[in-house]
């Protein structure tokens, strides 16, 4: 990846394509939207000094998640605060990105910079409620009914996750010089055991029916000059999915913090108590996920010479944070 001359090919794009976006053909300018998670997907910021918009590119593999983000955008900006969608793109304007849909661009900062969060966090988790017994959505995107449990979501959403980044960082391992691999055999071990700690419990065996965001996480919440949230990033929105995994990503920062008893309510308020003990494990595995899936990011950096120093710092960092916290809170 080379993205000073991304940029310039997102610059030539937009200019030939300044009509559909709303822009003025001169003064544009397109700036790359450094993400920590990954590099599945590509960011920028477009402009044309007075106007922006928000472009988001993704890879063949993730491009189902932004077309079905294109049949519910106007369903989820009329009724869930998401950016307005400008247009699609079909054209490969940066190497190995094929698709990519332009948004309108929220002036806003993430929840991760907001002093005082929690008033936001009351209200997007009850945006959320509304969001995972909504109707409307599941008869929009029609699919066939699966028989899936909460123990499925669960294994679909973390356990592959961890198998895949297992597979990459193996390939890679000797990149990662401060992981053992004595530690590497631990990762196995731990993604099995969560795997069938989670399919034999009780709570785990209902159907899983809710409609979820699935990753609105603090970079995914956008608060704007008026104290008005947004919420973005709906491309792994499913409709067979655990409303556990949403409250779990969002309260995480604040889990056991002095605010936690009080959030905890407001979700036992919403949904009930019994959501408790599945949003416990989707804790415990976001915590794995701090310390196994940040390796991954590690490596993919690797190829990325402008981006490889900043994300390999911070993923090392959350690494040797997250693993004896992990081993603390749940080796046996
Ligand atoms: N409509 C938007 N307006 C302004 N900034 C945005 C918008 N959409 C995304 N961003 C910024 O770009 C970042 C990456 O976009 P996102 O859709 O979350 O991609 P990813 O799937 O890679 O996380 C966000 O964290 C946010 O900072
Ligand atoms: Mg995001």
């Amino acid at each position: 990846m080379d993205l000073h001359q991304d940029e310039n090919k997102v610059k030539e794009w937009t200019e030939a394509n300044s009509q559909s976006l709303g822009l003025n053909k001169s003064n544009i300018e397109a700036k790359y939207i450094w993400n920590p998670g990954g590099f599945v997907n590509q960011s920028y910021r477009i402009t044309d000094g007075q106007t922006i918009r928000h472009l988001k590119l993704s890879q063949e593999q993730k491009a189902a998640g932004l077309k079905q983000w294109v049949k519910l955008s106007e369903h989820l900006s009329n009724n869930y605060r998401a950016p307005r969608l400008i247009r699609e793109v079909t054209q490969e304007i940066t190497s190995g990105y094929s698709y990519g849909l332009v948004f309108d661009f929220i002036k806003g900062k993430p929840l991760s910079a907001i002093s005082d969060p929690l008033p936001v966090i009351e209200k997007v988790l009850k945006s959320l409620h509304q969001l995972h017994t909504d109707k409307e959505i599941g008869m929009i995107v029609a699919s066939e009914d699966k028989n899936y449990n909460y123990a499925a979501a669960f294994t679909d959403e973390y356990i592959t996750r961890f198998e895949e980044d297992l597979q990459i960082i193996r390939a890679d391992k000797h990149l990662l010089d401060f992981v053992t691999a004595d530690t590497l055999d631990w990762f196995d071990t731990e993604v099995e055991a969560l795997k069938l700690m989670v399919s034999q419990h009780p709570s785990f065996q209902r159907k899983a029916t809710d409609i979820v965001h699935n990753d609105i996480n603090w970079q995914n919440v956008l608060v704007d000059d008026n104290n008005d949230f947004w919420m973005i990033d709906w491309d792994d929105l499913t409709v067979f999915g655990d409303a556990a995994m949403d409250y779990s990503v969002l309260l995480w920062p604040l889990y056991k913090s002095k605010d936690w008893t009080y959030c905890r309510d407001l979700v036992i308020d919403l949904a009930g108590r019994a959501i408790l003990e599945r949003i416990e494990f989707y804790f415990r595995a976001k915590l794995l996920d701090d310390v196994i899936d940040v390796l991954a990011d590690y490596v993919d950096a690797e190829h990325v010479p402008e981006l490889k120093e900043m994300t390999q710092k911070r993923a090392k960092e959350m690494h040797l944070r997250a693993y004896p916290e992990y081993l603390r809170l749940y080796a046996r």
